[in-house]
């Protein structure tokens, strides 16, 4: 939530890899957007409330390119609101010390109340409603003359998460930035220091970073980097080589980034698998994991965390691990989990599920579990995310950067991941060499049926257009194809605006089967696996009260296909893969549908990618 660019040079002008910083991060929010500059007149501040275009825009009117040359020092954000509206006011950077200092934050300051009536009590006026402004004066009311020092005395006194990023003109040619709790990574190019929440804002830039950790500060110039602790000791931190390159987040002729991110997933799943099955022993090769045979055979239950989609992903595992592994699992919503004083101990097994490896509320859950003593992993996309280094061993879904708010490859990548980890312990269990065979083909060919999915993207086009004028769809499913149900109607609420709930194919008669009518499509995952038929015997029930049913269901299955009024068909595929091919058509669904409504499909309303508050 919350995205911060730095730009520290001293001859190229800033505002350009600012502002196109800001455009890479708008995913994390895009309420209001603003940044600060710094020449030797002092610092400039421009900020708009709307999208970083918005303060294109003003930059623009305000600023003509032969005054920018002077700026070669700035820090920017694009705002999600958390404390206070949406407006220009309260958007970052906030300044202190008469507008000498500026800064922006990404995180909460929990005790901002408390230190906002402190620093009003010594004569403060606070400009904005947010609690950045707070952080900004305190940093002023420590400057005793070392910018560092300053942020660090002002930081330890702070209670809540935060990544920022601070201009003095007291400090000319400075800035200092710091993280806890919410991401930072500083791009350190041959003339240039780029810092941003994630690399995606850098690597347009060099591909030499350094992920900060939590209680790190830095001062940056364009001369160089000095990384220390809060309690202002010098820190060493490696400098890593980011393994992809700016192509990889370019729409890249796609007209929507989510639509690009559907049709990658052939590739990304081939990433996913590359390298970790392993035909000689009919199982999986997950070294990350870090697990022996013996710890991996005395695990007695799992846990897997996870929140939206990531739950989804993790709800599939359930079935996947008491299938193929008989381990009892429980796929928890972090939030849930972490406030529950959840029992776990050394006999269980947490897996965090985290595509951007930062959410706020899952990463909580595994410093939980970390406290408590049970094995921790975690199945990240984002390498080098907080959640991956907290978790210490774990797995990279390697499915390449996913810039649409709305989540797709990553669920896949994250399936099979599950999958290869259930194939894994399922043999050191009870699972027989020829199921685990069977099992590591199947995987091997998920980029060749999910290839067949989009194949149809034509025909569930067509199959949108019938329905895109709904204000209410049902998705349905059973077992395992109940987390793809839910998956579904996540894509559909996010993306396209449509009321969508998911239940258990079974449930809809306990209540919700009172609100169809010939108005309320249902969705029923129907892929030809043990239960199809009860699932079948439902859909009856929703057609008998006049309810269009949009049946997914396998290719050839004439009768699934004749009980249904519209179906999204995919490849016949065994059951543990079912969810996969089931969830792709209907990304491919919701996105149509989102398209034909004129939603903003990368970029939903109220929503952020990286949901680093609680
Ligand atoms: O980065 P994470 O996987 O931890 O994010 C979890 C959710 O915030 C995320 O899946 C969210 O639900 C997406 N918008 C779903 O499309």
């Amino acid at each position: 939530m919350c995205g911060i660019v730095g730009f520290a040079s001293r001859t190229t002008p800033a505002v350009g890899p600012l502002v196109s910083g800001l455009s890479r991060l708008e995913y994390r929010g895009y309420d209001s957007a603003g940044v600060a500059l710094e020449s030797a007149d002092g610092i400039k501040v421009y900020k708009q409330a709307g999208k970083v275009s918005a303060l294109d825009a003003l930059l623009a009117r305000a600023l003509p390119e032969a005054e920018r040359a002077k700026y070669t020092l700035g820090i920017a954000h694009t705002r999600w609101a958390t404390h206070g509206l949406p407006t220009t006011a309260n958007a970052h950077p906030h300044v202190a010390d008469g507008g000498r200092l500026a800064l922006v934050h990404n995180g909460i300051i929990e005790n901002h109340a408390a230190l906002r009536a402190g620093l009003e009590k010594r004569g403060v006026k606070f400009l904005s409603q947010t609690d950045t402004e707070v952080l900004a004066h305190l940093v002023a009311a420590f400057d005793k003359g070392d910018f560092l020092s300053a942020v660090c005395d002002a930081l330890r006194r702070v209670d809540g998460t935060y990544g920022i990023a601070a201009i003095s003109s007291r400090h000319p040619g400075e800035m200092v930035v710091a993280r806890k709790g919410s991401p930072l990574v500083i791009g350190v190019g041959e003339k240039d220091v780029v810092v941003a929440s994630d690399v995606s804002a850098i690597v347009a830039y060099t591909r030499q970073v350094i992920y900060l950790k939590d209680g790190d500060v830095a001062r940056i110039t364009p001369e160089g980097i000095d990384i220390h602790s809060l309690d202002n000791a010098p820190v060493s931190r490696e400098v890593q080589e980011v393994d992809w390159d700016i192509g990889a987040i370019e729409k890249g002729g796609y007209e929507h980034f989510m639509l690009k991110e559907i049709f990658e997933q052939p590739d990304a799943l081939a990433n996913t698998i590359r390298g970790r099955l392993d035909p000689a022993g009919g199982t999986a090769i997950l070294s990350g994991l870090g697990l022996s045979p013996r710890e991996l055979a005395a695990v007695r239950r799992l846990v897997i965390v996870g929140c939206g989609t990531s739950l989804h992903a993790g709800m599939v595992g359930k079935y996947l691990f008491e299938s193929l592994a008989d381990v009892p699992t429980s796929p928890e919503q972090a939030a849930e989990f972490r406030y529950s004083n959840p029992i776990v101990g050394p006999d269980d097994w947490v897996v965090a599920l985290s595509q951007s490896g930062e959410t706020a509320d899952t990463l909580a859950a595994v410093r939980e579990s970390i406290r408590k003593g049970a094995l921790v992993s975690a199945l990240c996309n984002v390498v080098g995310s907080t959640i991956a280094r907290e978790a210490g061993r774990g797995v990279y879904l390697h499915a390449g950067p996913e810039v649409s708010v709305a989540s797709t490859k990553a669920f896949t990548a994250q399936v099979a991941a599950l999958l290869m980890m259930a194939l894994k312990l399922g043999r050191t269990r009870r699972l027989s060499r020829e199921a685990g065979d069977r099992l590591a083909a199947e995987i091997a060919r998920l980029p060749e049926l999910v290839s067949a999915v989009l194949a149809r993207n034509d025909e569930i086009a067509g199959v949108a257009e019938r329905y895109a004028g709904a204000d209410d769809m049902f998705f349905i499913g059973r077992g395992i194809l109940y987390p793809a149900a839910l998956e579904g109607a996540l894509k559909v609420k996010e993306v396209a605006y449509v009321h969508a709930e998911g239940y258990q194919a079974a449930e809809l008669k306990h209540g919700p089967i009172a609100l169809l009518s010939d108005k309320t499509p249902v969705v029923a995952l129907l892929a030809d696996i043990p239960g199809q038929e009860k699932t079948l015997g439902n859909v009856q029930e929703c057609r008998a009260r006049m309810a269009p049913v949009i049946g997914v269901v396998t290719e050839g299955d004439g009768a699934a296909a004749s009980a249904v009024t519209d179906a999204l068909v995919v490849p016949r595929a065994g059951v543990e893969l079912s969810p996969i091919v089931s969830v792709v058509a209907l990304q491919l669904f919701a996105y149509h549908v989102a398209r034909l409504r004129g939603c903003e499909i990368d970029q939903p309303r109220n929503l952020a990618k990286s949901v680093t508050v609680e």
